[in-house]
């Protein structure tokens, strides 16, 4: 059975315990009304495209999952993936009653599953300040994102967030809280380790 107490003690850093706590109940209010600037984003930016594989990492509730699927089509897919099952639940029931056939929950707190280079788009919103496993989280999404995919996070955690980025992606363009990164390749990588 999924315990929250130890999912709370083991993969949220502290000074969100309290707050997690609430945010199953106000979190949908507060996301149905700033979720539409964020939307208004992508549009500015095309970040989503038909046909495209997009990994919507933390999902929560799926309110960019939903907006995703409809983008992508019937010839992508989306992979919503959260730690917390209730939020797959809810995800899932959304997608029956939007009669969105695209999408597939993944129940994990950092691996995917999903094949190396595979996904073309890979979307974290407000969720990399709850991660406390930051490095290895991005590792593994390095791993799953297309040579010419996109990383693009939502957070409030400003210039820190290229802390955790740091050799795996670089950073395109920052607006605000809103961050895009190209990933870096493997022999981009090793050249960089070797000094080159
Ligand atoms: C603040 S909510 C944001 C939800 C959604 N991205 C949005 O913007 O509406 C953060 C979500 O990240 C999930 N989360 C936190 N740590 C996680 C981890 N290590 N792996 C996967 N999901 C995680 C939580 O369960 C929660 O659903």
């Amino acid at each position: 059975m999924f315990d929250i107490e130890r999912f709370l003690e083991e993969k949220l850093n502290p000074v969100f315990r309290a707050h997690y706590a609430l945010w199953v109940y106000w979190w949908p209010m507060w996301r149905s009304f700033s979720g539409r600037r964020i939307l208004q984003k992508w549009e500015e930016c095309n970040l989503v495209q038909e046909g495209q594989t997009f990994l919507d990492y933390g999902c929560g509730t799926g309110d960019f999952t939903i907006p995703a699927a409809r983008k992508v089509s019937r010839q992508g897919k989306v992979y919503a993936l959260d730690y917390f099952p209730r939020q797959l639940e809810i995800v899932a029931a959304r997608s029956a009653r939007a009669g969105l056939a695209n999408i597939e929950t993944i129940h994990s707190a950092s691996k995917t599953g999903l094949p190396d280079e595979s996904v073309d788009v890979i979307w974290m919103c407000d969720v990399l300040h709850e991660i406390k496993e930051r490095r290895a989280v991005l590792k593994e999404l390095h791993r799953v994102l297309k040579r010419d995919g996109i990383l693009a996070i939502h957070d409030g955690m400003g210039e820190r967030t290229l802390d955790y980025t740091a050799d795996l992606f670089s950073l395109i363009v920052k607006e605000e809280k809103f961050l895009r990164f190209a990933k870096i390749s493997l022999p981009e990588i090793a050249a960089a380790a070797n000094g080159r």
